[in-house]
This record gives structure tokens, C-alpha cells and sequence, in this order.
């Protein structure tokens, strides 16, 4: 093996990881030459209702497309976070909570979590949900978050959690998409000491004429601000519960029966609701939250992820609670009221697992290390990176700054479409480089492309695609099973296409290059360039509009807007801040353009296509090295764009 740049695991720490560099060897040639032996074996690891006999029975041929596992077992993924618990981990704390002001803590005990999940579940079978219905979540990061997801799942009844920073637009698509007819929200939020306004957004959602379904809004009361109430329609979450009892049977559901929806961005169209099932995922996410990162029983464990994000369902929701791990779950953000905050909560709850975004550590590296000279950090034993390419110095200082040079760094690529992890390091088996996400996770086929489909050998880089199914998989688009298949299996035919692309060294560790479509990845959370650019075409002075990412210090990428106003519009400073307004208000925040170019004209071919590898070298500051521009129909509009081009840097 290369030795540049490598951390090799330390000797103790493999001798007591669950799997060593030989076990993860054995287990992964069998999980690869024998998938229906290994995945009987490991789906055991929860608890069945009706154990299954049928193991995998999946198609990746987009005109046949079906993905089953464990297909004829039956089980509850609220149970198995739950019960199976409560005889030998009643008392043991299932959640830690943090405000956003660190003055408020509370902790509830697996016991406490399963009767507030009963309660709750009846509440909303009295307000007639019933196994199938898809009920939206819009909550901040208190611990009723997870409880009103663990109450659907209880009941049969399939989640769809919506990120508190989505605005009411984003939220009524994604409302009318699934035909909800329940909300669950909060008065209000509260994130780096500022006030969200949830309860007025889902109003505001409501309001929109084509959102039909809802009947039901269940209000938390988090801050007791002050809200408008819809009489016949709202509902306080504690009057729900009021007289509820504290047992609720588990919904006896099928292995392929939906657990949730979750809707993500892709490179056209609308964000797709990606629907996970409930038995191939729960054993999924459980495993490789076991081995991914060492999880020992009595552990705790701190996800920074949003609950609205993927990561926060599969790995501060369903992974760790089916494992009877104990979880921080914190409501603001990790460097608010200052950079200390992160370290400070570490010592504080003795958390002895950290699972956080690249972006968080570019934004701590810049403020500085001596933010964690008082920071012990004795309590961590394991890190974790997700949701973008993490960069070597960030890798390092990470290593360095908060796993004091010791801690295994665990950098694991996967996506919202594969619900749980895919290529990661397991930190007593895998020497780790600085930027590689190393290698892949059990049962887990990847291989690397060229754009006409053929498979590429040895070191080298292409298209990120995968060869054979893992019970993780996302199974559909909800209501729109060709779309799934055109997403995904159709690029290249017989393979599930990531729209990643990456590297592979000659040790065969791969290396995430990033997108290869029009998604970008902005502070890890993914956004389609088509649904910002139709929120600036949506605004009356704007004729047309062309975005793209572009190389962000500490978001990993920014957004850029190239737009053309129509006739006679004056380009004014105003008018750029209130477009960045407008498109804020249209998706959310994490939307908000970087930076707005001002284009009397975009790079198009006769045909009229824009040219956007242009839009992207002019926007990332590469303007010596442009290619060939003669198919423009009018290459002149380069030189303009590049003359008043706004990052410099
Ligand atoms: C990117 C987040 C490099 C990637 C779990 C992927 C990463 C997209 C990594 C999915 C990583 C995620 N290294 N890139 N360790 N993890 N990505 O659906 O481009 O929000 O396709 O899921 O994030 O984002 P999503």
C-alpha cells in the first residue's frame, strides 16, 4: 500500500473493534460471492414479527426495475427502536437533549421514549391516521421530533419529514406530492438564538389552493410563542395526547411496506420523494451503525445532522435507537453561541461518538483552534464525516484539533437514495488517507464507469455507479416508479447510477470527486440548479437565469446565478439583494445565491442549449483555459460574462 499520507489503525484499537483488516476482508468476499447467505444471516440482527425466508429478489434492468428484501418477513420498525429494549435497557437513556440555550437539558429513558411514542401514536390514530397515510413532519430538533416519526412508523402510518429551513412553498409541493392529511409542526423553532417561525410557515403552506388533503395540524409547544390557530383544524400535540394511553400496539408491516418518504433534489424537475421500506432499511441502518462506527453498548452518540435530512432519519433516528444506543440530540447549531460550543458539549455528555458535516469543521478551522484549548475531548473514541468531499486539511484538523491525533476519522460516502451508508472506512480495519472515502461496506458492489457505460479497472476515475443491489436501497419515487427508473438505472443500463464521480487509487480506495450532474452540494445539502433557477425565473423582471456551484472555503460550494433581466430593468444593488430574497423565500435559505451575475446574454449553442461547463469555469475563476466556444451561436457573450465575473479569487 501507498504510504502517503496514511493513518494506519492502531494495534489496541483493532484488537478490540468488532472487525478487524482480515475480518472485514472474509465478511465482505461472502457478502459479495454469497449475498443471500450473508444477508440471512445479519438481516437477524432485529426483531421479526413473521421471520422472513426470502432474502433478495432485485432487478436493476430499467424496463423490470423492483428491489425486495427479506421480502415475506414482517416487523416494526418502532418496536425494534423500543421495545426490544425495555427489559434490559429500560432505564438506560435512549435521549440527551440540548437546547439551543444550553441552560435547558432533558434526558428521556428508553422506558420514557417508548410510553411518549405510544401516546403519541394513539393520538394520532384518534385523529384518524391509519396504516398507509403519509403524514408530514415539519419540526425543530427537540426530542418530539423523533417521537412523531417513531409514532407513524408505530402505527403503519409513512413519515415525511420536511427540513425546518424549507420555506412554505417547498413545503406545500412536497405536502401536495405526498397527499398528506396530517402535519405535525411546533409553535416555533429555535436555532443559534433566533426564532423560526414553523407554525406560520405551514399556515402560510396551507394557505397555497392546491394543497387539498391536510385535515390536521398537531401543534408542539416549544416556545409558547404567539401563533394563529385554525379552529377544526389545529390541534396543541399536548391536547392530542391528553387521556392517551401509554401502550399502543405495533403495526404488524411487511418487510416492503413504505416507512417513510424523503424528498431530495435531483438535477431536473421537481425534489423526488425517495421512498424507503421498512425491514431492508432498518437492518441496513443498524449495521452499518454498529460497524461503521464501532458502536459498543453504553455508548453515546452525537449526530449533528437535521432530523430533515436523511442522515438524521438513518443515523440519529433508526440506526442508533435499533441498536438501544444512547443519542445527543442537539437543537441548535454546534458553533453557536461561539466556536466553543462543540467542544464543550462533547465534555459535557461524554460523548464518545461524533457523526458531523465538512462544513462544520472548515467553519471551525477558520475561527480558529484555540477555541478548544480548554476542550478535553477524553470521551471520544470515534469521528465521523458526511454529506460532501471532506478536504485533506480539513481532514487533519479535525484529526488533529478534536480527535487529539488518535480518534479513526470514519469519511462515509452515501446518499439520501441509499439510505444508509455505502464506502466508508470501519475503524479498526481500514488505513485511512486524508479525502478518501476508502472502501466499500458490506454487500456493497461499486465499480467506476466511462460516459458510454463500460467498466473501467485499476486506478482510475469516472462515473460513481453500483453493480448490485444492498437492503438500504431506495426502492421508488413515490408515484412515479419510471422516473426511478429513468433516474437512475437508465444512464447506464443495468446499474445504479449515483451521479457521483470519483477516483479509485491503486489500493482501491475511492475518492469522491462530487457531482457529475446539475446537483450541487452547498454546507452538505443537496440543491438542483433547476429549482433555483425557475425560483429566479419566477420573478417578474428576471427573463432568464443559469446557475451553477462554484468552489465555497467553508460551504464547499456556493451558489452563482448568471441572470438576464428583461428589457428596460435597471441592474441595481437593490434589485440583486431582493432576488436573493425572493429565491430565500422560495425554497429557503440554503438557496439563497452567493453570487448574482448580471448577463446580457448566456452561452448557448444554435440550438439554444446553454452551455453550462462555461457558466462553471467562468464562475470557479478558470478563465484561461475556456475550450473550444465556436458551437456558440454567439461566442462573444463569453469574453462580456468573464469581464464582469464576480469571483476573483
Ligand atoms: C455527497 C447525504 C463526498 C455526494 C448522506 C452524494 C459525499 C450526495 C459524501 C448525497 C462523502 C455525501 N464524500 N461526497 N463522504 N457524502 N456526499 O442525498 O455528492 O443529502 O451524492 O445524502 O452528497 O447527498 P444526500
Amino acid at each position: 500500500m501507498s504510504t502517503q499520507s496514511l493513518y494506519k489503525v492502531d494495534a489496541d484499537f483493532a484488537a478490540k473493534a468488532l472487525v478487524n483488516n482480515e475480518q472485514y476482508q472474509v465478511m465482505y468476499q461472502e457478502s459479495i460471492t454469497d449475498p443471500d447467505g450473508f444477508w440471512r444471516k445479519h438481516g437477524q440482527r432485529i426483531d421479526w414479527i413473521k421471520p422472513y425466508t426470502q432474502i433478495k429478489k432485485t432487478s436493476f434492468d430499467d424496463r423490470d426495475l423492483s428491489i425486495n428484501w427479506f421480502y415475506d418477513g414482517t416487523l416494526n420498525a418502532s418496536a425494534n427502536c423500543l421495545d426490544r429494549h425495555l427489559e434490559t435497557k429500560g432505564d438506560t437513556k435512549a435521549i440527551i437533549w440540548e437546547g439551543d440555550d444550553a441552560s435547558e437539558q432533558r434526558t428521556l429513558t428508553y422506558r420514557e421514549l417508548h410510553a411518549e411514542v405510544c401516546r403519541f401514536a394513539n393520538a394520532l390514530k384518534a385523529q384518524g391516521v391509519a396504516r398507509g397515510d403519509v403524514v408530514t413532519i415539519y419540526m425543530p430538533m427537540v426530542p418530539e421530533a423523533a417521537v412523531a416519526m417513531l409514532a407513524c412508523a408505530r402505527i403503519g402510518a409513512v413519515h415525511s419529514v420536511v427540513f425546518g429551513g424549507f420555506s412554505p412553498d417547498s413545503i406545500a409541493s412536497r405536502i401536495i406530492d405526498g397527499k398528506s392529511k396530517l402535519v405535525i409542526t411546533a409553535d416555533e423553532g429555535v436555532r443559534g438564538g433566533r426564532k423560526i417561525p414553523l407554525k406560520a410557515n405551514i399556515d402560510q403552506a396551507l394557505n397555497n389552493p392546491d394543497v387539498t388533503t391536510v385535515e390536521r395540524v398537531l401543534v408542539l409547544k416549544r416556545t409558547g410563542g404567539n401563533v394563529n390557530w385554525q379552529a377544526g383544524r389545529d390541534l396543541w400535540w399536548h391536547e392530542a395526547c391528553e387521556g392517551m394511553a401509554d401502550q399502543c400496539p405495533a403495526e404488524e408491516m411487511g418487510a416492503e411496506d413504505p416507512l417513510f418518504l424523503l424528498y431530495t433534489s435531483g438535477s431536473t424537475g421537481n425534489p423526488k420523494g425517495v421512498l424507503h421500506t421498512t425491514g431492508g432499511y432498518l437492518v441496513y441502518a443498524a449495521m452499518t451503525h454498529e460497524y461503521v462506527f464501532d458502536y459498543k453498548p453504553g455508548e453515546i452518540y452525537w449526530c449533528t445532522a437535521d432530523v430533515g435530512w436523511i442522515t438524521g432519519h438513518s443515523y440519529m433516528v433508526y440506526g442508533p435507537l435499533a441498536n438501544g444506543a444512547t443519542i445527543l440530540i442537539h437543537e441548535g447549531v454546534p458553533n453557536h453561541p461561539s466556536p466553543k460550543r462543540l467542544g464543550e458539549m462533547i465534555d459535557r455528555h461524554q460523548v464518545n461518538t461524533l457523526y458531523t458535516a465538512p462544513t462544520l469543521i472548515r467553519a471551525l478551522m477558520a475561527e480558529g483552534k484555540e477555541h478548544f484549548d480548554s476542550f478535553s475531548g477524553k470521551s471520544l473514541r470515534i469521528m465521523g464525516s458526511v454529506g460532501e468531499p471532506i478536504n485533506p486539511e480539513a481532514w487533519r484538523w479535525y484529526h488533529e484539533v478534536i480527535g487529539h491525533g488518535h480518534c479513526p476519522i470514519v469519511d462515509t460516502w452515501w446518499q439520501t437514495e441509499t439510505g444508509g451508508i455505502l464506502i466508508t472506512p470501519l475503524p479498526g480495519a481500514t488505513d485511512t488517507k486524508p479525502g478518501s472515502a476508502t472502501r466499500p461496506f458490506f454487500g456493497v458492489k461499486p465499480a467506476l464507469v466511462d460516459n458510454e457505460g463500460n467498466i473501467l479497472e485499476g486506478a482510475t476515475e469516472g462515473n460513481l455507479v453500483m453493480l448490485d443491489s444492498w437492503p438500504g436501497q431506495m426502492r421508488t419515487v413515490y408515484g412515479d416508479h419510471e422516473r426511478f427508473a429513468l433516474t437512475y438505472f437508465k444512464t447506464f443500463r443495468g446499474m445504479y447510477f449515483t451521479g457521483d464521480g470519483a477516483r479509485r487509487d491503486e489500493d482501491g480506495y475511492y475518492w469522491i470527486t462530487g457531482r457529475v450532474d446539475d446537483v450541487i452540494n452547498v454546507s452538505g445539502h443537496r440543491l438542483g440548479t433547476a429549482e433555483v433557477e425557475s425560483a429566479l425565473v419566477s420573478h417578474e423582471l428576471v427573463a432568464e437565469a443559469a446557475v451553477v456551484g462554484y468552489p465555497h472555503d467553508i460551504k464547499g460550494q456556493g451558489i452563482y446565478a448568471y441572470v438576464t433581466l428583461t428589457k428596460g430593468t435597471e441592474a441595481t444593488e437593490e434589485l440583486r439583494q431582493e432576488l436573493r430574497q425572493w429565491v430565500r423565500k422560495e425554497i429557503g435559505a440554503l438557496a439563497t445565491p452567493d453570487l448574482i451575475q448580471w448577463a446580457t446574454g448566456l452561452p448557448k449553442t444554435r440550438s439554444g442549449k446553454i452551455m453550462r461547463r462555461f457558466l462553471r469555469k467562468i464562475a470557479a475563476n478558470e478563465v484561461t483555459n475556456l475550450g473550444d466556444a465556436s458551437t456558440l451561436a454567439d461566442p462573444a457573450v463569453i469574453d462580456t460574462l468573464i469581464e464582469s465575473r464576480l469571483n476573483r479569487n
